[in-house]
């Protein structure tokens, strides 16, 4: 069974500087998702609407845009639970390139802060960093990250201070920090600890909300937190505890 669905569309020509919303009507069965719609309009209409998206199942993390006011992956919201009209717009906090595609360097440049890496050594007779399933499980809610910058696109904190690392960084980093195979540690809290690091959170929560895969970023940056305050107590005592294991000598 199909049902009529008005789909209003936020458009943006970089040419002319124009903004305005293009409006279609399409027959959905109640398996198409946003994404399928906008395929459709794009194919039978021959509408030219720019839109990013990849894999269709959740996972690349490209199709991220506004819709009904909730930043959502395209691909994994269906037609038949949004309420009618459904308006898709961009996300939120970027720059427009085109219609839907924004620009995301910004945010995705911060991800380096967070050093995404471990950096254990291979050896001749160990080329493998084994890990137990309860040191994968510390790691594995953070480790679903897809990069989609919808939690970016939810902050209020980013969007009046794009200086601030962002939710996406904050999660990641603090997967990182928490794997068993990790060495930069140190180097990543003194990053994440900074003028523009996770005490810029006022924790709104509005970027765990919208997650599509339940990293919980707000909660991660709460945990960051905790680990900063203790790493800023090390680097302090630091000096005074050198010196006076010098002095003993
Ligand atoms: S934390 Fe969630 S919303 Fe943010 S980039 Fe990762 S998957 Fe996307
Ligand atoms: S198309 Fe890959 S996440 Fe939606």
């Amino acid at each position: 069974m199909t049902k009529k669905y008005t789909i209003r569309i936020r458009r943006y020509d970089p040419q002319t500087g124009k903004n305005w919303y293009d409006i279609h009507n399409i027959y959905a069965e109640r398996r198409m998702t946003v994404l399928d719609a906008l395929n459709q309009i794009n194919e039978h209409e021959r509408a030219g609407i720019s839109y990013r998206s990849s894999c269709r199942m959740s996972i690349c993390g490209s199709c991220g845009t506004i819709v009904n006011g909730k930043s959502v992956l395209m691909c994994n919201t269906f037609l038949k639970d949004l309420e009618d009209p459904v308006t898709i717009e961009p996300l939120r906090n970027f720059a427009i390139v085109k219609d839907l595609v924004v620009d995301t360097d910004a945010a995705m440049e911060k991800l380096r802060d967070a050093l995404p890496y471990t950096t254990f050594s291979i050896t001749k007779s160990r080329c493998e960093s084994v890990q137990t399933p309860k040191q994968l499980e510390k790691i594995k809610q953070t480790s679903q990250c897809i990069k989609c910058m919808l939690c970016v696109s939810a902050c209020p904190i980013y969007g009046l201070d794009y200086n601030f690392m962002g939710p996406a960084a904050a999660a990641i980093a603090y997967r990182y920090n928490k794997d068993s195979r990790d060495h930069v540690g140190e180097k990543r809290l003194d990053s994440l600890t900074g003028r523009n690091g996770v005490w810029k959170c006022n924790f709104v929560g509005e970027c765990s909300n919208v997650c599509p895969k339940n990293v919980d970023p707000a909660g991660a940056i709460q945990k960051m937190k905790v680990m900063g305050v203790l790493h800023c107590i090390k680097s302090a005592l630091k000096p005074k505890l050198k010196s006076k294991s010098k002095s003993k000598k």
